[in-house]
């Protein structure tokens, strides 16, 4: 069974398809089969990055496919151990399906209140449609300094919801990775043990976990009681017997 891990938010431009895009290259680099599943028709940004980096011929080659709705990126990608969707900004129908079936949803979301207070209230939502706490995560994008970062951390712990572990830092040369069909994660000099690491480590290792559980071989059928024994289950309890045989013997 697929792994399925979406990238969500109401707003555009919070890191959904940045960070969607780093997760595939970094859980291909892992040995995971992974498909990248663009939902944003109108904006297409991980199927446009796609083709830059195969005209490239970047390592890891990844797939990235586009889809109308999760259930046919799902039907599509049975084979994949891992299904990224990168969903589309502005889009309540499309987010509460997406994320009524991820295993993990994800909601980048920048400092200021004006990006926050949404991001929180979409949790809220999706929370109060039904879906478990424990499967959405803010993750902090876009961060321009530590005390910013803190801030926005503080209001995320406040609302009482999971935060991923370290932060997407705001870098000119992502932007240009992003150009030349790299992630930002494989951005000229970019350390793989600094805060945008850990995110992706944390989230790598969730998805680790989700797919042992997936792959654990079901319990071994219980025989089936024979006969005698079923018979033995249903009968009557007789108030007194043993007492009357210890007696009678
Ligand atoms: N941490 C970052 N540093 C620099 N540029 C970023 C960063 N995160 C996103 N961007 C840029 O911002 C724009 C929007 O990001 P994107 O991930 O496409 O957002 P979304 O998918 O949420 O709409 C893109 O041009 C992307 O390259
Ligand atoms: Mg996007």
């Amino acid at each position: 069974m697929t792994v399925v891990v979406a990238f969500v938010s109401r707003k555009g431009g919070v890191g959904k398809s940045t960070l969607a895009r780093a997760l595939a290259a970094v859980a291909a680099r892992r040995g995971l089969a992974t498909t990248l599943a663009d939902l944003d028709p109108d904006q297409q940004t991980s199927v446009r990055w796609q083709r830059l980096r195969e005209a490239a011929g970047f390592f890891p080659p990844l797939s990235v496919q586009s889809y109308r709705n999760v259930d046919s990126a799902i039907a599509g990608e049975q084979a994949a151990d891992l299904l990224i969707v990168d969903a589309p900004g502005n889009s309540p129908a499309i987010t509460s399906e997406i994320a009524s079936i991820a295993h993990i949803i994800v909601q980048p979301t920048a400092s200021s209140f004006d990006d926050l207070q949404p991001a929180v209230e979409l949790f809220y939502e999706l929370k109060a449609s039904g879906i478990p706490k424990s499967r959405l995560y803010f993750a902090l994008s876009r961060m321009l300094d530590p005390d910013e970062e803190q801030a926005a951390r503080a209001y995320v712990e406040v609302a009482d919801f999971n935060l991923l572990p370290g932060a997407v830092v705001e870098r000119a040369r992502y932007r240009e990775a992003h150009n030349r069909g790299l992630a930002f994660v494989e951005s000229p000099g970019e350390d793989l043990s600094g805060p945008a690491g850990q995110i992706l480590g944390a989230l790598l290792t969730k998805i680790l976990q989700k797919h042992r559980l997936l792959h654990q071989p079901a319990p071994a059928e219980r025989a089936a009681p024979d006969l005698a024994t079923a018979q033995f289950a249903q009968r009557p309890v007789v108030r007194g017997l043993s007492s009357y045989t210890k007696a009678a013997s």
